[in-house]
């Protein structure tokens, strides 16, 4: 397993995404534990690009929990089809805000997030089990790179959810 994650001197964000996914597959194979899986995931995620808040919530008892984050302190719980993060969990698709402030029902858990992105994680089942969010204290910080490297960032967690 690597001890440290190797970080290009780039703020090309295509690149660091291609840097980061073969580390991250390489940390997190073997790994059985969801948990652990999306522990370092959200670490090493929040580690290149030093976003405002990146973590999970999972599906438990029909409501999102939080999980592993980086970050402050995080809200939770959060009902099905509340803030981003129900919303993308009710529509089981990504979810990107340009800015929090005109979305709706969004709930905030830190003034500073200014734009923000929710990707669905589906299970064994089929069904959404978790959702990973990351929060920007930029405005309009999200685009289709980061919907594509992060979703197939989440695709290294999704076989370990039931
Ligand atoms: N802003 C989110 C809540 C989660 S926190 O940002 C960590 C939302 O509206 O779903």
């Amino acid at each position: 397993m690597a001890e440290q994650l190797v970080i290009p001197r780039t703020t090309d964000r295509a690149a660091l995404y291609a840097a980061l996914f073969p580390q991250v597959k390489a940390l997190l194979a073997g790994e059985t534990d969801v948990v652990a899986a999306m522990a370092n995931l959200c670490a090493a995620v929040h580690q290149t690009f030093q976003w405002h808040w990146v973590g999970f919530y999972r599906v438990l008892d029909g409501e999102l929990v939080v999980g592993p984050f980086q970050g402050p302190i995080a809200c939770s719980p959060i009902a099905h089809g509340k803030g981003v993060c129900g919303t993308a969990w009710a529509k089981a698709r990504t979810i990107t805000v340009p800015d929090v402030d005109a979305f709706p029902g969004h709930i905030v858990c830190s003034s500073a997030s200014r734009s923000e992105i929710v990707l669905p994680l589906r299970g064994g089942s089929g069904k959404v089990a978790a959702v990973f969010d990351v929060d920007s204290s930029v405005l309009n910080d999200f685009g289709p790179v980061d919907e594509q490297g992060l979703a197939e960032l989440c695709g290294l967690i999704e076989p370990l959810l039931p």
